[in-house]
């Protein structure tokens, strides 16, 4: 009987031992150009996983920590000069996974020009449980860009996948439905100076 018992508990322990050695294949170090950011991206995991990815392994992804704040937010990102986009509309496309988002998620695409765009899908927010699937933005990229930002967002409690992602040109220009603030390029900065004597 005790035998019995010990076996089945070296059984339970080897099988708990599998799945912590797989949910624990991840990595800390990020590909080159990309960065954590986000008003509260220390309550957030970002890195890669190796376990679950969408084609090769690995992807990119962001899991709360326990003590996530409730409305901060985490963005795994990159920032480029889009010379070859200035001038022209794009879309993003990018492959997602998730799980169990109780707060939002979304794919996040900031156009830095005085008619810049940004779009972090608040307005179409993506919650709960899914496998891959494509999810895009599109954006105006005005002569004048600087920057293009662009990654992934999780506010809230929730694990976020990441893979695949891609930029094309739009043939036809459209404006998208998808402007959250337009003309809002530096986003968060106020637009005079402040406590200049401190
Ligand atoms: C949550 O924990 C991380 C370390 O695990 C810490 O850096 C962060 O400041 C904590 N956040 C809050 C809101 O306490
Ligand atoms: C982060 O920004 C959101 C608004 O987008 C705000 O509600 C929240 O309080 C901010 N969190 C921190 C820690 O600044």
């Amino acid at each position: 009987m005790i035998r019995n018992i010990l076996f089945w508990m070296l059984v339970f322990i080897n099988y708990v031992f599998q799945i912590f050695g797989q949910v624990s294949q991840v990595s800390y170090e990020l590909p080159a150009e990309w960065f954590r950011a986000g008003n509260s991206s220390q309550d957030y995991e970002m890195g890669l996983d190796y376990t679950i990815f969408y084609g090769k392994a690995p992807s990119g992804f962001i899991k709360s920590r326990a003590n996530f704040s409730e409305y901060g937010f985490g963005i795994l990102m990159q920032e480029f000069f889009p010379k070859d986009y200035l001038g022209k509309q794009v879309r993003l496309t990018c492959t997602m996974k998730y799980n169990n988002v109780l707060g939002w998620t979304g794919i996040l695409i900031q156009v830095y020009s005085i008619n810049g765009m940004y779009d972090d899908m608040r307005n179409r927010k993506i919650t709960g449980t899914s496998g891959w699937k494509e999810i895009n933005s599109i954006v105006n990229v005005p002569e004048d860009t600087t920057v293009l930002a662009f990654g992934i967002l999780l506010s809230g409690e929730g694990t976020v996948w990441l893979d695949e992602c891609s930029f094309e040109l739009m043939e036809d220009a459209f404006f998208p439905f998808s402007i959250v603030n337009p003309n809002d390029g530096n986003s968060g900065l106020p637009t005079y100076p402040t406590n200049l004597s401190f």
